[in-house]
């Protein structure tokens, strides 16, 4: 599968001594074939090396070529899916059949597609009240991650919202969880709506956190947080895995506004 990223500037950043890769893509469909590429090639080197690849998915529009792509290609991949445990980066507190819910928009664009077995889901259990599915759900990473006392994904997706938001952690939320937790409950009042989300300490443990970003209604804060004086303040510049790398895969749209080569 022959891809075609505009550059790829791998660099470091001074800040916070994290292997930082930028790859620019020409178009949204060749970014997606760039992470359905990333999605099985590290897939195959988890269950090789460690016997199974866990990832965590986040919802939005930006993901659905992405799922779309997997799914295409899953046949060919030589993946066994029953090694493959999918997990959720944030979910909204709805029904897992609502239209909103991303457990939803997953299953349909790539699970249900996956070949058989099928992947390992972890559902984020959002029938329960809030703060009960919350704590489910730090339950069953903790089931699913025995021993290893903060989950370690071997891969984590994220999108970024153009006020800066990644996963459902959000500039207005008091919650954005601590050391301890690797999932939370929050209420985010500009949507007027409850959700769960890992929090930054889960996020920052994963081997690979790749965010997939493409438009260019995201090319200000894309720039504004790789390269802005203000870019701190936002939840998504938190990202920074502390032992792992940070992919951000963007087309040349929502890449418009940096100046890497
Ligand atoms: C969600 C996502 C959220 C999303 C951003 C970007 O549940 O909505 O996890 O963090 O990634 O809001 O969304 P778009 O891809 O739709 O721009």
């Amino acid at each position: 599968m022959k891809q075609h990223p505009l550059s790829v500037a791998v660099v470091r950043d001074p800040g916070k001594d994290v292997r930082l890769i930028i790859e620019i893509c020409p178009s949204a469909d060749l970014v997606a074939a760039r992470g359905a590429e990333l999605f099985l090639s590290e897939a195959r080197r988890a269950i090789r090396e460690r016997g199974r690849f866990t990832v965590a998915l986040s919802g939005g529009a930006s993901p659905a070529l992405l799922f779309r792509r997997i799914a295409e290609d899953a046949p060919f991949s030589g993946i066994d899916w029953g090694k493959t445990h999918v997990f959720w980066v944030d979910e909204r507190c709805v029904p897992p059949d609502h239209a909103d819910s991303n457990f939803r928009m997953a299953g349909e664009l790539l699970l249900s597609r996956l070949p058989s077995p099928g992947a390992v889901i972890h559902r984020i259990p959002t029938e329960l009240p809030p703060r009960e599915a919350a704590r489910c759900y730090e339950q069953e990473l903790t089931r699913a991650f025995p021993g290893e006392g903060a989950p370690v994904f071997d891969q984590i997706w994220l999108g970024l919202g153009s006020d800066g938001h990644t996963a459902s952690l959000f500039s207005d939320c008091e919650a954005q969880g601590s050391a301890g937790q690797t999932a939370i409950a929050v209420y985010v009042e500009k949507l007027r709506s409850h959700r769960i989300t890992l929090t930054l300490p889960a996020i920052n443990n994963a081997r690979h956190v790749i965010f997939l970003v493409t438009g260019a209604g995201k090319a200000d804060i894309v720039a504004e947080i790789l390269e802005g004086k203000e870019g701190s303040r936002y939840p998504a510049a938190g990202v920074a895995p502390s032992d792992g790398a940070l992919t951000w895969l963007l087309d040349t749209h929502a890449g418009g506004r940096l100046h890497y080569p």
